[in-house]
């Protein structure tokens, strides 16, 4: 069953190979290490999920944390005089599912420099950059299966047309991944979708005896990111929803573009809201959360008047650069101004029903 959906998956972005694993960032560790580096630095945009610089860390290589431009793209001017002979590989990430680094450019530029090149599709899945996938640019897509389309709560893939990186990422996985232990999926499961409902005290408690590492010190301290549940395989059940989903992925697609026309057509429409898409509207674009700049008010107060109305809006981060936990782990560049910009004023909507009923009504309230 794995190696259908791994057949599915690859058919889907036209690659060589895909290789299922428990998680996005198992993908990434799996990818990393298939590398065999023993040392380096490793290009990251200072927006990003912190399991991504942690993971890097945990292979042994050093995340160095690079600005971005103003529309997410990566600031390659830095990149000129940073990338040395201690610079081994590149993370490209679609932050927020945006296509905004012009990967072909960036990729002839590194091709001289002998730099390996990792594209994080984990909130891209899908998205096309002048008619090829986000993903088969690099040396290896990474894609993290929670995100956008499919209803699953864990599991990602590696996917490259490289014979030999395959190869070593194959042996990766059967030495570190395990078979399925349903119970205890299960047990996870329930606590993921009851997290959302239970009191705050409770939550806290739960959170601590769980095993599966959140974004807290103490996992930072022990420089883990995965837990067994991560490093298990995912089970057929898994694998038979994951190809209906790709199976289903145009319908999927076309009913998320709708809802994306809808939010740009009330926020451009609206003389109240005062917010503006980072991007002007594009029927082809997928968007994992539409970035929005707020004009007259704070991020903080959107998100409160969201959460009012029932829809929480996550994915803010905050620069790595500012994270005491990890910073002194990481490269650091001398100007971070433009993320830290970012952070403080681009609001991302999530891409739901609910969020044009809320536009709605704050539109004519
Ligand atoms: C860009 C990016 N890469 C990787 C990951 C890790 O994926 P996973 O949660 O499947 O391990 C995330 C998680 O949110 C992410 O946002």
């Amino acid at each position: 069953m794995l190696k259908d959906f791994e057949k599915e998956i690859a058919n889907f972005f036209g690659t060589e190979h895909a290789i299922v694993t428990g998680s996005g960032r198992i993908a990434l560790q799996i990818a990393l290490q298939s590398f065999e580096l023993s040392e380096g630095n490793v290009i990251v945009p200072n927006l990003i999920c912190s399991m991504v610089p942690q993971t890097i860390i945990s292979t042994g290589l050093t995340p160095l944390l690079v600005d971005l431009n103003k529309d997410l793209s990566l600031n390659v001017d830095v990149l000129e005089n940073e990338v040395n002979q201690n610079t081994k590989v590149l993370l490209v990430n679609y932050l927020y599912g945006c296509p905004t680094d012009d990967i072909k450019k960036l990729m002839i530029y590194l091709k001289d420099k002998n730099m390996l090149i990792i594209e994080d599709v984990a909130q891209a899945f899908g998205l096309k950059i002048k008619g090829k996938y986000a993903g088969t640019f690099g040396d290896f897509g990474i894609l993290s299966f929670p995100k956008l389309f499919f209803p699953f709560f864990r599991g990602g893939a590696i996917i490259t047309n490289d014979e030999k990186l395959a190869r070593r990422a194959y042996s990766i996985r059967k030495k570190t991944q395990t078979k399925p232990n349903l119970f205890y999926i299960m047990a996870e499961y329930i606590y993921y979708r009851s997290m959302k409902h239970l009191p705050k005290v409770l939550k806290k408690r739960l959170t601590s005896i769980n095993t599966t590492p959140r974004d807290s010190t103490k996992l930072y301290e022990r420089k883990e990111t995965s837990s067994p549940y991560h490093l298990q395989n995912l089970t057929n059940f898994e694998t038979m929803i994951g190809i209906q989903t790709l199976h289903n992925l145009k319908r999927l697609i076309v009913s998320r573009q709708k809802i994306i026309e809808k939010i740009y057509s009330i926020i451009l429409n609206s003389n109240n809201l005062h917010l503006k898409p980072l991007f002007p509207y594009r029927d082809d674009y997928l968007y994992f959360r539409i970035p929005v700049f707020v004009k007259n008010a704070s991020i903080q107060k959107w998100r409160n008047s969201f959460y009012k109305q029932g829809e929480i809006i996550n994915m803010i981060y905050r620069p790595l650069s500012n994270n005491t936990l990890l910073r002194h782990k990481c490269v650091l560049l001398k100007d971070y101004s433009n993320s830290e910009y970012l952070s403080a004023n681009l609001l991302p909507l999530p891409v739901t029903p609910n969020v044009i009923k809320i536009l709605k009504k704050l539109d004519t309230t």
